[in-house]
């Protein structure tokens, strides 16, 4: 126990140590060299000079981030962290499936936005998916091997790092031979993940051979896991580019693959395989610039559209989390999700008027037509009419460098572990992304969505996405890039990051915590996570808003921000096991 002398030195001492602190912070800041950090705040980012790397695995982070310290740029360390993630988070992480990249080059100043997304085999047809009823049949949209689109997520990187990148393409991809080769320490997150996936990945030899042991198990925490055959498989590709998965002996393994299987990606759709470059979409909220994905994913385009609603009103008067700015984000996403239903697809194929969605005066008159005082009933809010045409034009890491260049990117397999079909031989999983088509009008996709015309199955058209890696600019200059998955739910989770981080001034570890919720138009529920009060939840009732506790967390962001040259870099802890690693400067 203290008596009252020590207690009275003790008192002194804490004294002196928070007036130190004060000084130390006060010249800090005011000698411009660190930002000034809120210790008083319940969350905190990971800080960094040399460049910082956020994924939803720890491994692939650190893979990234001593990619940088050996010099390479941020498409390096994406690309590198990227191929990492295929081996260290096989549920998500991928060369089997495809995704969008954002990158941004600061000696240029300019955003690209790489389209990698998977795209139907020539032989797919409008009515895939339809049994002899005409009824759309989940069970081969989903687990079949007619769910897997032509893997884009090769040529993306390759494309990315040969293009953009510093480094040699081998040296970029050595960590990831490495941890697939030598084997790496199964981690319970890892592990839980097999097992939630068990029926589906012991349905196909191959898949059995690579993610369970060989007593049947899962791969358990602790275990070292080598996968040869999937470091083979990246072998031919550090030495060959994309050839090395599109052509030769890996395009063999997936076609052969296929025809065990009743699939129909052939030789020629592999070898056919394209990635886009395609323009960002822009818009502004309160003098910061937005740029995100473009179609064929939606994610860009009502980010912009909710923002640009919001901006009407005084959000901060209303509160963080309170009910009066809740109701206003669900009535944007409401009206976001229907216009998505409609007009929303792969742009090579029908048109999509990004410009009169992202338009601000479209924006005020949605505005307009909500009402502060109630929900509107989702049947009562119809997608657009007569917008004018125009023509053409699952998980996330975020990646920066200190040179300030900047990779946002978000890729996929659509469920964990895609359709859970490995390609024998190959050592990778197949994509089930053919089930973000719509498979009839009016019939929803696994994540409740609905599409139309636009966004039916053709012959090399790519699905409607919702992956929406982001970038956020203030005055020219790069200050947050963010991303994650979860399905319809990625768009409306991104959202609350940039407006938690830019219009309540959380910082960005505060923002990713915060308690979010979700709407799609349809159904008309609003998810709610835990962390919003009872009382929140009952006035939103008594609006009429059917708010329901989300039965999972929604999204997983991973995020980084920049201020005054430091990086402040968070993963969301709706995940375990994902980390913020800063490069060594
Ligand atoms: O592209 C899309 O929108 C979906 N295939 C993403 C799937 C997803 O995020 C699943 N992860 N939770």
């Amino acid at each position: 126990m203290l008596n009252r002398a020590t207690d009275r030195k003790l008192s002194f001492a804490v004294l002196a140590g928070v007036a130190a602190l004060f000084l130390v912070q006060f010249f800090a800041a005011s000698a411009d060299e660190v930002p000034f950090i809120q210790y008083t705040d319940r969350f905190h980012p990971t800080l960094g000079q040399g460049g910082m790397v956020v994924s939803q695995e720890a491994m692939a982070s650190r893979v990234g981030a001593d990619i940088l310290a050996k010099g390479g740029n941020a498409v390096d360390a994406a690309v590198a962290t990227g191929f990492a993630l295929a081996v260290t988070l096989p549920q998500a992480g991928n060369i089997g499936g495809g995704g969008f990249m954002l990158v941004y080059l600061a000696e240029h100043k300019k955003n690209i936005a790489i389209d990698y997304r998977e795209i139907a085999p020539q032989q797919a047809h409008r009515d895939l998916f339809l049994n002899e009823q005409g009824e759309a049949d989940p069970e081969k949209s989903r687990y079949s091997a007619l769910s897997s689109g032509v893997p884009g997520t090769v040529a993306g990187l390759v494309h990315t790092q040969q293009k953009y990148g510093n480094l040699p393409l081998k040296a970029v991809m050595a960590p990831a031979i490495e941890l697939a080769e030598q084997g790496f320490t199964v981690s319970y997150p890892l592990s839980w993940s097999i097992v939630q996936a068990e029926k589906r990945l012991n349905a196909h030899p191959a898949s059995k051979e690579y993610f369970f042991r060989p007593d049947g198990k899962a791969w358990q925490q602790g275990d070292r896991w080598r996968q040869k055959d999937l470091a083979n498989t990246l072998k031919r590709i550090a030495s060959k580019g994309a050839d090395g998965f599109y052509k030769g002996k890996t395009a063999d393994l997936i076609v052969a693959e296929m025809e065990r299987n009743g699939g129909l990606i052939s030789h020629a759709d592999l070898a056919g395989y394209a990635v886009v470059e395609r323009t960002p979409v822009t818009g502004t909220y309160r003098g910061f610039e937005i740029v995100s994905m473009p179609p064929p994913s939606s994610g860009g385009i009502h980010i912009v559209q909710m923002l640009n609603i919001l901006e009407g009103w005084d959000l901060q008067a209303q509160g963080h989390n309170s009910a009066g700015y809740l109701h206003r984000l669900i009535e944007s996403m409401r009206r976001a999700y229907a216009d998505r239903s409609k007009y929303l697809g792969d742009p090579d194929f029908n048109p999509v008027p990004v410009a009169a969605l992202t338009d601000k005066s479209y924006a005020n008159r949605l505005r307009a037509g909500i009402s502060l005082e109630k929900a509107t009933p989702s049947a009562e809010v119809l997608p657009a009419k007569n917008l004018a045409p125009e023509s053409p034009q699952t998980t996330h890491y975020s990646v920066w460098d200190k040179d300030g260049n900047v990779v946002s990117n978000t890729y996929t397999l659509n469920f964990s572990y895609g359709n859970g079909i490995s390609v024998t031989g190959a050592g990778f999983l197949l994509n089930n992304e053919m089930d973000d088509f719509s498979a009839k009008p009016g019939v929803p996709n696994a994540f409740g969505l609905l599409g139309d015309e636009a966004n039916a199955i053709e012959p090399r058209k790519r699905p409607l996405s919702s992956m929406t890696p982001t970038l956020v600019f203030k005055d020219g200059v790069p200050v947050l890039a963010t991303g994650g998955p979860g399905g319809s739910r990625i768009i409306t989770s991104v959202l609350q990051v940039i407006l938690n981080n830019i219009e309540f001034g959380m910082n960005i570890a505060e923002a990713t915590a915060a308690p979010r919720i979700h709407h799609q138009w349809y159904p008309d529920t609003v998810d709610v996570e835990k962390g919003i009060s009872p009382d929140t939840m009952k006035i939103l009732r008594d609006m009429g808003h059917n708010a329901t506790p989300s039965p999972w967390a929604i999204g997983r962001t991973q995020s980084i921000t920049r201020e005054q040259g430091m990086f402040q870099g968070i993963t969301d802890y709706r995940w375990p096991g994902g980390s913020a690693e800063a490069a060594q400067p």
